[in-house]
């Protein structure tokens, strides 16, 4: 399993791939706000666990089981932004807090918050329900 800083990389190189069809590393820089020679040598590390190949002036490329953890590490946030959105979390804090949690919880947890958010969403009168205990909390 990688790492949870792995885990940062391969879920910005795998959307980097999505929105612009590759990922250099000047870019996994930005997007991360580190320094350049950190990317290289994660994306070296990266390598050798065989999530990517590296060529120095050739670019990255996902190796297959690269996009599959991608994949579910993009899909991860995303549940999690849409959880967070659906208990009330106020839009300003959610990225950071699911920036800090999604490292940290198991794949049965992540499918279970799945369940949760599809039933919210299933029905819109759930979600009215949950925002009528809030006001009610808030009051008190
Ligand atoms: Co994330």
């Amino acid at each position: 399993m990688p790492t949870p800083s792995m885990e940062d990389y391969l879920e910005r190189i795998y959307m980097l791939i999505e929105e612009k069809g590759y990922a250099r590393v000047s870019d996994i820089a930005e997007a991360l706000e580190v320094h350049p020679s950190s990317v290289t040598k994660m994306v070296q590390k990266l390598d050798k666990s065989e999530y990517l190949i590296y060529e120095r002036y050739r670019g990255l490329v996902l190796t297959s089981k690269g996009k599959k953890i991608g994949k579910r590490l993009v899909y991860r946030h995303e549940l999690l932004e849409d959880f967070m959105k659906i208990i009330g979390v106020n839009d300003s804090h959610i990225y950071q807090d699911v920036e800090g949690i999604e490292h940290h919880l198991s794949w049965d947890a992540i499918d279970r918050i799945g369940d949760l958010v599809q039933y919210f969403q299933e029905q819109e009168e759930r979600v009215n329900a949950l925002r009528d205990i809030q006001k009610r909390n808030e009051e008190e």
